[in-house]
């Protein structure tokens, strides 16, 4: 990044004060998940592991996997993670063990402080398709008393209300609108009739009001549009952006594990954090033992103008 150090060799290695915190992102894995993974995180040990959610289709299995970490860490489940439950219109028996089993972690508007990071990460709308409405709003009002846009934009805002921080990661599933209308867009639309932005209203009118109270929104890290696009077909998408103060993150590598020569290798981002400040976004691929086969710094496209202002009063 253009006002960060150099890149960071080995952060881990420097001297107490400026040692960088570390906040590791998994995008969906519609199941990708290997022991060699949670290898990865016992050996790279970061201050919190986000998940972006989409671990399945309503699998109880991949949600154990997850909470079975032994690390710090937040989750915000995906459509997928509720598939049936959006089908029936209410909490099937199998989202309901999955909250239960996540429990605080998962971070739907609630808050988690990461003081080495001088951050706090407030959790967005779970289970989010993107696009104009909510899918089941029966769903949302059954589990978090959330039945419109703008309540749910009010609870991820009350939910910033409580950090400790003045400088904010925001975890959501998709990401906001007003990044871009065209399929190759972060959270553009590739796929039906491709073209118009899908991203979530809520969250970009809580971003608004988040920094009308004076917080920092320093990153947002979502997944869901995932990188390879549908329309056109095998071109792919913008994954980085920066607006201003604030970077938006698009993990949705997927699937997340690919063959190369080197043999296999699963997809991480990893971002390094002082004092409120991101200094530094890298992809990192990890290998069957568990050790970074590859890692490199993300490129993010600038997005010259301000966000679009999003109507208060529209439900
Ligand atoms: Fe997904
Ligand atoms: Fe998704």
């Amino acid at each position: 990044m253009s006002h960060g150090p150099a890149y960071p060799v080995d952060p881990l290695q420097r001297p107490g004060p400026s040692k960088l915190a570390n906040l590791t992102i998994i995008g969906d894995l519609h199941r990708w998940w290997r022991a060699a993974d949670a290898a990865f995180l016992d050996r790279s040990r970061p201050d919190l592991t986000m998940f972006v959610g989409d671990l399945g289709d309503e699998d109880v299995e991949m949600v154990r996997a997850v909470a079975a970490l032994p690390h710090q860490k937040a989750v915000l489940l995906g459509n997928h993670d509720a598939w049936q439950s959006f089908g029936r219109r209410t909490a099937t028996e199998k989202l309901r063990e999955s909250l239960e089993i996540l429990g605080e972690d998962h971070l739907a508007y609630a808050v988690r402080e990461v003081p080495a990071a001088g951050i706090s990460v407030v959790g967005a709308r779970p289970f989010s398709w993107g696009g104009p409405n909510l899918r089941s709003p029966e769903l949302y009002d059954e589990i978090y008393g959330v039945h419109t846009m703008r309540q749910s934009a009010a609870a991820i805002a009350d939910a910033a209300r409580n950090a400790q921080h003045r400088d904010l990661v925001i975890l959501a599933h998709n990401g906001p609108l007003g990044l871009g209308d065209q399929s190759h867009d972060i959270f553009g639309k590739d796929f039906g009739k491709p073209g118009g932005d899908w991203g979530d209203r809520d969250l970009a009118l809580a971003i608004q009001r988040i920094e009308g109270m004076g917080l920092r929104v320093r990153a947002v890290v979502a997944g869901h549009m995932h990188h390879k696009l549908a329309h056109p077909r095998g071109e792919t998408r913008t994954r980085f952006v920066r607006r201003g103060e604030t970077l938006f993150l698009n993990a949705a590598y997927v699937p997340r594990v690919v063959r190369t020569e080197v043999g296999e290798v699963a997809h991480f981002l990893r971002t390094w954090w002082r004092d409120g400040t991101c200094e530094q976004v890298e992809e990192v691929w990890v290998d069957l033992h568990g050790d970074v086969a590859e890692s490199y710094p993300v490129e993010f496209t600038e997005l010259g103008a301000p966000a679009p202002i999003v109507d208060e009063t529209a439900d």
